[in-house]
C-alpha cells in the first residue's frame, strides 16, 4: 500500500487524511500528536469516525519510516518551508510534494529548492476544525493540481484520479500558476479589508468599502497583466477581475474570511503570501501599488499587537 504523509493537521490536512485513509496508508504529521480517534462531519451532517496515525515531526524523523509516495504540505503559507525542513532528513530527495497553500509564496520557493517533483493544489473545499479530534467538511468545491513548470503532468493526473476516488472533485490542469494567481487576486481584494475592519465578506458591498475594493482590484489588474495572467472568464481588464471579486463576495457574503479568523484568534495572517507576491511583482515591473502597500502596512501594525 502506498503511503501519503500529511504535514500540517489543519482543516484541509485532516479532511484529506479522512478522505485518503480508506484508500492508502496515511500519517498526519504536526508539531504535536493528535488523538488517533478522529471525527469527520460531512456537508450532509453525517458523522464518520476513523483512527488516523498521527505523529510529531520529531517522532517521524526518529522512527526512520518507509518513504512515502507523496507528502502533502497543508500548513499555512508562511510555515510551509519550515515544516518541510523539519522532516526533510526522513525523505528521499525525489519524493513528490503537494503544496496546498494559499497565495504565491511557498510554491515558487519550494519548487526552486526541492529536487523532486513539486505539485501545487488549489481547492475550494470548505472545512473547519472543531478541536483536536474533529473536522467539519462545510462545503464541497473543486480541486485543481499541477506543477509550475508542467513537467509532472502524469503525476498530477495520478493524484487527481486518486483524490476523485476518495470523493474530491479533482482535476490535473496545465495552468496551475494562473489559477494560484487568480485565487490570490480574489483573496487580496477581500481578505485584508475584512480582516482590518472586522467585516463579513458581504459587508464589502456597502458604500464605506466598495470603492476600496475597486482600488485594490485596479492595482491587482495591472500587476497580473505583467505576470501574464489573463483576466477571468474571457473578460477584459479590471472589469473582469472586479466581476469575479463581486461574485465571490456574493457567494460568500456570510463568511468570515480566513484572514479575519486569523486576526480574531490573534494569529499571524497570510499577508506575506497574498499581498507579498503582488507588491514584489509590482516593484519588479515598476508599477505603483500604494493601496496594496497601505493594506500590508496596516496588517503589519495590527499583527504587532498580538
Ligand atoms: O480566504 C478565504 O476566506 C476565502 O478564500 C474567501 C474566498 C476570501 C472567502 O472567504
Amino acid at each position: 500500500m502506498t503511503t501519503h504523509w500529511i504535514l500540517g493537521p489543519g482543516a484541509i490536512g485532516r479532511l484529506l487524511a479522512h478522505s485518503l485513509s480508506p484508500f492508502v496508508e496515511v500519517a498526519v504529521i504536526g508539531r504535536r500528536a493528535l488523538p488517533s480517534r478522529q471525527v469527520l462531519t460531512t456537508p450532509e451532517g453525517n458523522v464518520h469516525i476513523q483512527h488516523l496515525t498521527s505523529l510529531t515531526a520529531v517522532q517521524l524523523v526518529a522512527d526512520t519510516p518507509e518513504s512515502p509516495a507523496f507528502v502533502h504540505i497543508t500548513t499555512k503559507a508562511m510555515a510551509a518551508e519550515a515544516a518541510l525542513s523539519s522532516i526533510a532528513s526522513a525523505l528521499p530527495p525525489s519524493t513528490p510534494l503537494v503544496l496546498w497553500q494559499n497565495g504565491f509564496y511557498a510554491q515558487p520557493r519550494i519548487t526552486e529548492t526541492w529536487p523532486g517533483p513539486v505539485l501545487c493544489a488549489t481547492t475550494t473545499q470548505g472545512a473547519y476544525l472543531t478541536g483536536d479530534d474533529g473536522v467539519v467538511h462545510a462545503g464541497r468545491g473543486p480541486t485543481f493540481m499541477g506543477d509550475l513548470d508542467n513537467q509532472h503532468t502524469g503525476l498530477s493526473e495520478a493524484l487527481a484520479a486518486l483524490l476523485s476516488e476518495t470523493g474530491f472533485t479533482a482535476a490535473a490542469v496545465g495552468d496551475i500558476r494562473s489559477r494560484l494567481w487568480q485565487k490570490l487576486a480574489v483573496n487580496a481584494a477581500i481578505n485584508p479589508l475584512v480582516a482590518l475592519h472586522g467585516l463579513r465578506n458581504g459587508e464589502l458591498r456597502g458604500e464605506a468599502y466598495s470603492s476600496r475594493v475597486v482600488a485594490v482590484v485596479k492595482e491587482v489588474t495591472a500587476i497580473l497583466a505583467k505576470e501574464g495572467v489573463a483576466p477571468p472568464n474571457g473578460g477584459e481588464g479590471d472589469t473582469a477581475w472586479l466581476a469575479l471579486v463581486w461574485q465571490v463576495v456574493e457567494n460568500t457574503a456570510n463568511n468570515k474570511a480566513s484572514m479575519l479568523q486569523d486576526v480574531e484568534a490573534k494569529r499571524f495572517t497570510e499577508r506575506g503570501a497574498i499581498l507579498g507576491p503582488l507588491i514584489e511583482s509590482a516593484e519588479r515591473h515598476g508599477l505603483g501599488c500604494e493601496v496594496l502597500k497601505g493594506l500590508d502596512q496596516e496588517l503589519t501594525l495590527l499583527e504587532a499587537r498580538f
